[in-house]
């Protein structure tokens, strides 16, 4: 009896407030959700982080509130790709992959994650359905994949066009002209020279630039968990254009930065030295490279490119050399590229792709361990002077149940103890020159990942 009287007291008294908090909260969350998505979670607080800028030859925090740094710091890179961030964003089953690889790369001390933002073309999980015409649900979706960086403390690297053509890349745009009834031939580097492609590609950069969050309500240039902009992933032309090539990276890149002063922009390229170089160009791995229409002096040097992108495939590029022969070519590649950043560009190198087959027979995991450490020891090395070796990001990260997304070149780092320990250690020795004391470079399971690292 009492137990029933208490009960309705309680009613009395209580019940009215808490009617009126959840009615509150209601309205709070379809303001939150225009469209009644009851999917998304809505943010009321994020974490402070500062904008990532250029010193010369270094990142750094400005006015940093993050929680490593006080002031304008020195920052270096231990990342990773995981280009499927957004589309596995646009479902629920999938969405909480996208979470669990965030946290899990924060675990690991890593701070940069590079990504698409992009896909283009007819598709149910396209981004740009036709030129200017977006999917509001895969917008969210790469709404969903900023803030969840956010929260775990990474920043994210943007890539805006695909050269390739998965998920749509400079094809689709030249077929978007083509039916718009535009005279250009087929070729893609049409992409590059014509006009109304260009002002498709300028709408797009446009669009992205000036999203609102929709679930934090933060312009995305406003946004400090966003790296960079990166203007194309892995431009190459078919024909010789790299005048063609030059002046539509000059153009693209003032575009943005006239949309977004905040926000550091890079090209995307793999690094390639061009035939004016011919010194330089002998470092190619093969004479093959220096006819694509990239020269990474050249285009690297451009005003308003605010750091280099290198990417190192050593095994696609030469598949039939032998191990020793491919470990001293990517040794070489690094010295030559951190050297130009130091000595002729005055800009950071950022090696944003750094692959080499997983399971390769032959090679193995042994192999794919010596060849990260090599960049990682190299990035170490130039690091710890100060000087232009910024990072590297692997190619590429997975989580388990996720293997649709991957290649020969992705792994579940946590499935593989010997690179798992490597990348870790990368993070922790980093971290340490970052702060200037060791410090923590992420927690797991409340365990420091930096207990029991020897620093050099
Ligand atoms: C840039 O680097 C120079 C030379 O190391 C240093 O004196 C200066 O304080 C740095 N500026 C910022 C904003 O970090
Ligand atoms: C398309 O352009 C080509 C090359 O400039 C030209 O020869 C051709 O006449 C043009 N076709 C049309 C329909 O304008
Ligand atoms: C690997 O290839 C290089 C260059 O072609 C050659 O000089 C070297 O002898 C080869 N090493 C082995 C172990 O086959």
């Amino acid at each position: 009896m009492k137990k029933t009287k208490n009960n309705s007291e309680w009613r009395e008294k209580y019940a009215y407030p808490i009617l009126g908090i959840a009615t509150i909260s209601t309205i709070l969350y379809l303001n939150f959700n225009d469209q009644l998505n009851f999917e998304f979670p809505i943010i009321f607080w994020q974490k402070n982080m500062g904008f990532v800028g250029v010193n010369s030859t270094n990142f750094i925090i400005i006015n940093g509130h993050d929680d490593h740094h006080q002031d304008d710091q020195r920052v270096y890179v231990n990342g990773w790709n995981s280009y499927w961030l957004m589309e596995a964003s646009v479902w629920d089953p999938s969405r909480s992959k996208v979470s669990k690889m965030l946290k899990r790369g924060a675990q690991m001390g890593l701070n940069v994650c590079r990504t698409w933002a992009f896909s283009d073309g007819p598709g149910p999980n396209s981004l740009q359905i036709l030129p200017g015409v977006f999917n509001e649900r895969v917008l969210k979706g790469l709404d969903y994949v900023i803030v969840e960086a956010r929260k775990n403390g990474i920043r994210l690297i943007f890539s805006l066009v695909n050269n390739l053509n998965a998920f749509g890349g400079k094809a689709q745009y030249v077929k978007w002209a083509q039916d718009a009834g535009i005279n250009i031939s087929s070729s893609t580097d049409s992409f590059f020279a014509d006009s109304t492609i260009k002002g498709y590609y300028k709408a797009y950069i446009k669009a992205i630039v000036a999203r609102k969050n929709s679930l934090s309500g933060v312009i995305y240039s406003e946004e400090p968990a966003i790296f960079a902009w990166e203007l194309m992933n892995e431009p190459r032309c078919d024909s010789d254009c790299s005048s063609i090539l030059q002046a539509w990276i000059t153009e693209m890149v003032a575009y943005i930065k006239s949309l977004d002063q905040k926000h550091l922009v890079t090209i995307g390229l793999e690094g390639f030295y061009g035939p004016k170089t011919a010194e330089k160009s002998k470092v190619n791995p093969g004479e093959w490279a220096a006819s694509l229409g990239t020269d990474f002096m050249q285009n690297s040097a451009i005003d308003g490119i605010d750091f280099a992108s290198v990417h190192a495939y050593p095994d696609s590029w030469m598949p039939h050399a032998n191990t020793t022969a491919k470990l001293d070519f990517l040794q070489m590649w690094l010295d030559s590229h951190i050297s130009d950043g130091d000595n002729i560009l005055k800009k950071p190198i950022l090696f944003t792709e750094v692959g080499y087959p997983i399971n390769d027979k032959g090679g193995g995991i042994s192999y794919g361990d010596t060849s990260l450490k090599t960049v990682y020891d190299s990035i170490f090395e130039s690091a710890k002077k100060g000087q232009a070796g910024a990072g590297a990001l692997i190619w590429q990260l997975l989580v388990e149940g996720m293997e649709e997304y991957g290649d020969r070149f992705s792994l579940v780092a946590w499935e593989q103890p010997s690179t798992y320990k490597m990348m870790v250690e990368q993070s922790c020795k980093l971290s340490n020159i970052n702060t200037g004391k060791r410090k923590s470079a992420g927690e797991l399971n409340g365990k420091d990942p930096c207990s029991g690292i020897k620093y050099p």
